[in-house]
């Protein structure tokens, strides 16, 4: 009888401090971000264009003309961004990455751009960019050199600032290599943001710093929000579906800690679109763009514009996917779910609608089908009492109107996500 007693109470207890956590998670999950940088840029994601993943280091202009890092390609980047409907639909920064400057500063400390690669300069590069009606972003290093080997800042960041200003740049993308210790790491981060802030010039500030930080210790994301505009937390992007993978799973392990933190102002960065390469299949690209839809991610394309097939074109303009990508709510979605090999993200909007997406992460067989109950979607709100759903890939249809009692069915191929829109019926 005794020990009949004592176990009750004790579940009792645990029922109660479970119910205590669940209320305490949400409270958290429901908090808006935590401060953001006050520049009053990138309230939604930043989209645009970064030369890296599809590009790299390819300084050899003498054989390859046409894909060396030079001012020649990004004025027929911008030209054709201008041009080709990008920008209309969002795609704002034309984003220069590593390898763009001369071996050595100039007399008097400033960085200067390669001679041969850019001979124009930069600041002619910007004009060429804005009378397009673009904006431009550039790359540098918060240590001793940059990743590829190029001058670093350390030493340099008011210089570096001023001359960026100067020149008319409006995004710095800092990177984290060759840098001696995480406090120089911390400090240089903070350092750049306030001289850039300094400098007076509205400029988007794109940091690596939690990704060099986590093997040493787990990042403070509130006071990183506090710097920079968006983040990235984890490796570069490759141009394989190995490697969408492994940034979705490092983003599912860490949701709790990096999701609640995003918000309008701070944003998750998982790296570039790699969409209309060469690694990606058609469902592949597909889940691409859905997921950094859902994960409100930069959505900077690293590709050839000037050759892009019109799927991957019409995937990346997707107008529906950019307006949930660049939803005015500026809340992160997350992983709800994994099953059988499926995984089902959702993602808060405005006015009261969720986005949702599933994927089949399976890579054999044919299309599954997956079938969930709208009760247990958007926290039991979503189609509460009624929602109406459109499907917006693989392709558009409305699927019409659901009951909070209804149960949704998808047919989703190995690699492939189905996202959908749901919003209020009533
Ligand atoms: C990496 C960075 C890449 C790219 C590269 C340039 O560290 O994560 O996105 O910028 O350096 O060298």
């Amino acid at each position: 009888m005794m020990t009949a007693t004592v176990k009750l109470v004790s579940r009792v207890r645990r029922l109660g401090c479970v119910l205590a956590f669940c209320f305490l998670a949400l409270f958290l999950w429901g908090l808006p971000g935590a401060r953001a940088l006050d520049n009053g840029l990138a309230m939604t994601p930043t989209m645009g264009w970064l030369h890296w993943e599809r590009f790299m280091c390819n300084v050899n202009c003498q054989e390859e003309p046409d894909s060396c890092v030079s001012e020649k390609l990004f004025l027929q980047i911008a030209e054709i961004m201008a041009s080709d409907g990008w920008k209309d639909v969002g795609y704002e920064y034309l984003c220069i990455d590593d390898c763009w400057m001369a071996p050595e500063r100039d007399s008097e400390g400033r960085l200067q751009a390669d001679p041969k690669r850019f001979p124009g300069g930069i600041r002619r590069l910007a004009n060429y960019v804005h009378s397009k009606g673009l904006k431009l972003g550039i790359y540098a290093d918060v240590g001793n050199k940059t990743c590829a080997g190029f001058p670093g800042s350390f030493g340099y960041y008011d210089i570096d600032a001023k001359t960026f200003a100067d020149w008319g740049v409006d995004l710095l993308k800092f990177d984290g290599c060759y840098c001696d210790s995480i406090k120089h790491l911390a400090d240089g981060y903070k350092h750049m943001s306030l001289a850039l802030n300094r400098t007076g010039r509205s400029i988007v500030y794109s940091c690596e710093w939690p990704l060099y930080m986590w093997p040493i210790f787990k990042p403070n994301y509130t006071e990183i929000r506090e710097y920079c505009n968006h983040w990235r937390n984890f490796a570069d992007v490759y141009d394989s579906w190995q490697s969408i993978r492994s940034i979705l799973d490092w983003t599912t392990s860490n949701q709790e800690r990096i999701v609640p933190v995003a918000g309008p102002g701070g944003w998750n960065d998982p790296d570039m679109l790699v969409i209309g390469n060469f690694g990606l299949s058609r469902d592949q690209q597909i889940t691409q763009m859905a997921l950094w839809a859902i994960m409100a991610a930069p959505l900077l394309m690293s590709n050839d514009l000037r050759h892009i097939c019109l799927e991957a074109k019409a995937l990346l303009q997707d107008k529906d996917v950019i307006a949930i990508n660049q939803d005015p709510l500026g809340k992160q979605g997350y992983r709800l779910r994994k099953e059988d090999n499926f995984e089902v993200w959702e993602r808060p909007l405005s006015n009261l609608a969720w986005a949702v997406a599933m994927v089949n992460l399976q890579e054999i067989g044919g299309p599954r089908s997956y079938t969930i109950s709208v009760t247990s979607l958007g926290q039991g709100l979503a189609c509460n009492p009624d929602c109406l759903i459109t499907q917006l890939l693989p392709v558009k249809r409305k699927l019409g109107f659901y009951e909070w009692t209804s149960s949704l069915k998808t047919q989703v191929n190995p690699t492939g996500t189905v996202l959908l829109r749901l919003e209020r019926a009533s």
